[in-house]
């Protein structure tokens, strides 16, 4: 007897009408009719089944904090700074986890089902990284919530980094973070990476740097990260957060810069939401885009994920924790409208990000966790251009969110029909 067995699904890969059957929290067998008696069988008719979407890269200690203490009028990266520290000393462990946990809902709703996020240890009191430690914990059966330990104010720059780091990855922070472009010189900046690489080295952990998030041509972090990596033999264990200031690199440079990235099998996320509302703020036309160099990094063989970093906070008044919404963005930010750039900007929401985070057992095949999304549409092309419903959404063989379908009835003169925005084509 299975535990679930879930009957006519389309694959994100391209395989339709297939069968998939679930026992103990696992995917037993994938095939076209399985006959099996099962405890829960969901008749999918059709619709899409993927793995769930990955947020590689976000910020849960300042999510849902809009409008606290007061709205960012100017809608700017330095006013956005300016209501955060506003907010910074009021904070309490309760208050963040309260957004957290509600911001978790959200993404289970929306079939997200593991986040890395971003946690600022530039806060002496340590307060944000003991509250989303107990969400992780809380949430751990629903959500893989990964915690970066991220200096906000600097690793050099503000004194007190690398002993809030450190005791930051003591709880049981998971990722060493850095913000290299923010220090106050170049070397410093390279300083910043090469001693973060080492304690990561030193304790066996990933890397994951806001690193060149700026438009600015000759913000090269990148190259010593890369550099680093290699050096300190962490290839494929290092992330590369934002990279926007290779929008603007000089286009020779970068020729020696992607294969250099590859080489390290470092990974990289762009934020086309963040990237293309912050970036290119201080031009005059023409604007920059300033998100870094996605279709090109995905030829050259780099793992490129999109992330979603903010939802409601002083820097980033919209979304709702949607991944779709990501891709979508991104896909038009850095023009992927080709049938396989379309189906690459699917991937860099699932599965190239659960490569970012080095997720376990991820995926749509036999073995791997029963986590899977249903969704109110036939293929991953479609489920970008609708951003429909999820329908269902199972962690461990079991449903934890469901929505009900979509439904439009028209009432015109001579028309009363349900509408339906499917046209099937993909
Ligand atoms: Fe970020």
């Amino acid at each position: 007897m299975l535990d679930l067995l879930i009957k006519n699904v389309n694959l994100s890969s391209g395989e339709k009408n297939v069968d998939i059957a679930v026992s103990a929290g696992k995917i037993t067998a994938i095939d076209q009719q399985i006959n099996a008696q099962a405890i829960r069988e969901i008749q999918a008719n059709g619709q899409l089944a993927t793995a769930p979407f990955v947020d590689s890269h976000f910020h849960m200690d300042s999510a849902l904090s809009l409008g606290q203490p007061r709205l960012n009028r100017s809608g700017t990266l330095l006013e956005g700074i300016a209501v955060w520290g506003e907010l910074k000393p009021t904070l309490t462990v309760e208050s963040i986890k309260q957004r957290a946990l509600q911001l978790c809902k959200w993404s289970i709703a929306r079939g997200t089902l593991a986040i890395r996020s971003h946690v600022d240890i530039s806060d002496d009191r340590l307060l944000a990284v003991d509250a989303l430690l107990e969400v992780r914990h809380e949430m751990k059966d629903y959500i893989d919530l990964q915690l970066v330990a991220f200096p906000q104010d600097g690793f050099l720059r503000y004194p007190k980094a690398e002993q809030n780091l450190l005791r930051a990855l003591d709880k049981g922070v998971d990722v060493v973070g850095g913000i290299p472009h923010f220090e106050r010189t170049m070397a410093e900046g390279a300083a910043s990476i090469r001693r973060l690489c080492e304690i990561a080295s030193e304790r066996g952990l990933l890397v994951d740097m806001h690193c060149d998030e700026s438009d600015d041509p000759m913000s090269r972090h990148i190259e010593t990260l890369a550099y680093e990596t290699q050096r300190q033999g962490l290839q494929g264990r290092v992330t590369g957060s934002h990279l926007t200031s290779m929008h603007s690199m000089d286009n020779y440079y970068v020729s020696k810069l992607l294969p250099l990235i590859k080489e390290a099998q470092v990974h990289v996320v762009a934020n086309p939401l963040i990237n293309i509302t912050l970036q290119g703020r201080s031009d005059s036309y023409p604007k920059r885009r300033g998100m870094t160099q996605v279709p090109e990094m995905l030829a050259a063989g780099i793992n490129v994920a999109f992330g979603h970093d903010c939802v409601m906070d002083p820097w980033y008044s919209f979304g709702t924790h949607d991944m779709l919404d990501v891709a979508h963005m991104g896909l038009h930010v850095a023009q992927m409208t080709g049938v396989e750039q379309m189906q690459q900007a699917f991937s860099a929401i699932t599965e190239n990000a659960a490569k970012v985070m080095h997720l376990a057992n991820y995926g749509l095949k036999v073995g791997a966790n029963a986590d899977i999304v249903i969704l109110e549409t036939g293929s991953a092309i479609e489920a970008l251009q609708l951003r429909p419903e999820r329908l269902y959404v199972i962690r461990r063989g079991k449903v934890i969110a469901s929505t009900a379908p979509k439904q439009c009835q028209l009432h015109l003169e001579g028309i009363s029909e349900p509408v339906s925005f499917s046209k099937g084509l993909f």
